[in-house]
């Protein structure tokens, strides 16, 4: 179709960056960057003809997205880019090709397909830097305009397994040792955080960030973990699991500090309250292992902060945790009002209270059923 679009309209196509480092790689890639040499706007609404998908123009920044079945193709302008100032937003010039893929991070995004001519276009050895699995910047000030590479880099490198090339490297440790992360908003700071969470080796990639001195930079003194990080959960959200493995040893300074600098969502900062106050008082359920205590003490906690809590090494409090995800959250009663009712009492309080006995009842395992219920209720 592109091909087709390009013959008829004399427009140039290419399928840049993630799409075509992934094709290489042989990792499935949904997002599909088109970089055209024109108005790509048009563009977009031409394949869009096509493909009949939904299409978002953003005007503001001469840029479209069609979303197609699980496809999400971003079509832009070919652009250079030049920063006012290091780690400023990038002020915007249309331009071709060429210039587009220069102004990009590492080689490995710098590959592009040139969808008439039916050529990868390589200008810096991309491909071979694929083999070698590298990451690589073609350009020294590259981690100083824009600091947010430094963690890309990282994700990349975690990724793939890739190692960042020994130029790369020493421009990374220049960069943050001349404190440019310090240059960024600390909500494009909290956005890498949370793409990190999102890979399936959070924990190399942590580690590498830790061995850079980031952590310094961007938490200052909260000590993070990497325990468990790279474990799934079966429900629930995973990455609010993942944010709350790293700040498993938070304390309430540490939660200040993030609530101070960070904007994060409530679910967050709450979650991490709940995942505090529910840690402290472990050590008082392990003195008590009645299962009415253990429920009152979980009912209201958040499936992820329990499943954080179970990286504990404590066997006891693992098997508490355990006992209550599969033995007591569950639980509900079936009988109701009008079952009470039923049994002859007269609606009022009091049908709380004898709901709420059933219930400790059921939650103690000294009943099972329905039929079990009503009797109880009976008597
Ligand atoms: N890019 C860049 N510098 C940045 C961000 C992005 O040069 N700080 C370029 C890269 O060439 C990248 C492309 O923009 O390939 C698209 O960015 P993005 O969607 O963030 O990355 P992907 O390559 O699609 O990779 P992924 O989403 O898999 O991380």
């Amino acid at each position: 179709i592109l091909k087709e679009i390009c013959r008829k309209t004399n427009i140039k196509c290419y399928i840049v960056g993630g799409f075509i480092r992934d094709f290489f790689l042989g990792v499935k890639n949904y997002d599909i960057d088109i970089t055209i040499e024109g108005n790509g706007i048009e563009f977009a609404k031409i394949l869009n003809k096509y493909i009949n998908g939904t299409l978002k123009v953003y005007d503001k920044f001469k840029t479209a997205s069609i979303t197609a079945e699980n496809y999400i193709i971003d079509i832009a302008s070919a652009r250079c880019e030049y920063y006012k100032y290091p780690a400023a937003l990038p002020v915007v010039k249309f331009s071709d090709i060429k210039e587009d893929i220069a102004r990009r991070d590492f080689t490995i995004n710098m590959l592009a397909y040139d969808v008439l001519n039916d050529a990868i276009i390589d200008y810096y050895n991309g491909l071979k830097d694929l083999q070698n699995k590298v990451i690589r910047v073609i350009n020294d000030k590259s981690f100083i305009d824009d600091p947010t590479r430094i963690f890309r880099a990282l994700r990349y490198s975690g990724r793939y397994g890739f190692k960042i090339d020994d130029k790369t490297d020493i421009l990374i440790k220049k960069a943050v040792n001349g404190g440019f992360i310090k240059k960024l908003s600390n909500d494009r700071i909290i956005n890498e955080i949370f793409l990190f969470l999102k890979e399936n080796k959070t924990d190399l990639i942590i580690e590498s960030m830790i061995s850079y001195g980031i952590q310094k930079e961007i938490f200052d003194n909260i000590k993070l973990n990497i325990k468990k990080i790279n474990s799934t959960i079966n429900n629930g959200d995973i990455i609010l699991y993942r944010f709350l493995l790293l700040f498993y040893n938070i304390d309430d300074k540490g939660i200040e500090y993030l609530l101070n600098r960070y904007n994060l969502r409530r679910k967050y900062i709450e979650a991490l309250k709940e995942l505090l106050l529910t840690k402290n008082n472990l050590c008082f359920l392990k003195d008590n292992c009645d299962n009415i205590y253990i429920y009152n003490t979980f009912k209201n906690i958040k499936y992820e902060v329990l499943m954080a809590i179970n990286i504990s090494e404590d066997v006891t409090i693992k098997k508490i945790i355990n006992h209550y995800i599969n033995h007591l959250s569950h639980i509900k009663l079936t009988v109701n009002g009008n079952d009470i009712r039923n049994a002859g009492l007269n609606p009022g309080p009091v049908y709380s209270i004898i709901l709420q006995k059933i219930f400790n009842a059921k939650v103690q395992g000294k009943i099972k059923n329905h039929d079990e219920e009503l009797n109880l209720l009976k008597l």
